[in-house]
């Protein structure tokens, strides 16, 4: 089952499927997310996901249950 899955502010939309990493996922869509740990520590991947959820990207995978899905990336440098 596929997902769409938006970023923003790009604005880029790719479709993913479920338990793909998300970082996978934006790499693909072309957008880079910020990292550091890889390991969920750092929080400098943090991303928003439908204005409401705050996710490490990092450690996020493409969720079951839902077709489409809008990943905020943040650049603020305070993170
Ligand atoms: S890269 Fe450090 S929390 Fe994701």
């Amino acid at each position: 089952m596929s997902v769409s899955i938006r970023f923003l502010p790009e604005d880029i939309t790719v479709a993913a499927t479920v338990g793909e990493p998300l970082l996978d996922v934006a790499d693909r869509a072309g957008v880079s997310i910020p990292t550091g740990c890889l390991m969920g520590s750092c929080h400098a991947c943090t991303v928003e996901l439908d204005g409401e959820e705050i996710v490490r990207a990092c450690i996020y995978s493409v969720p079951p249950g839902r077709q489409q899905l809008t990943v905020n990336v943040f650049s603020d440098p305070t993170w």
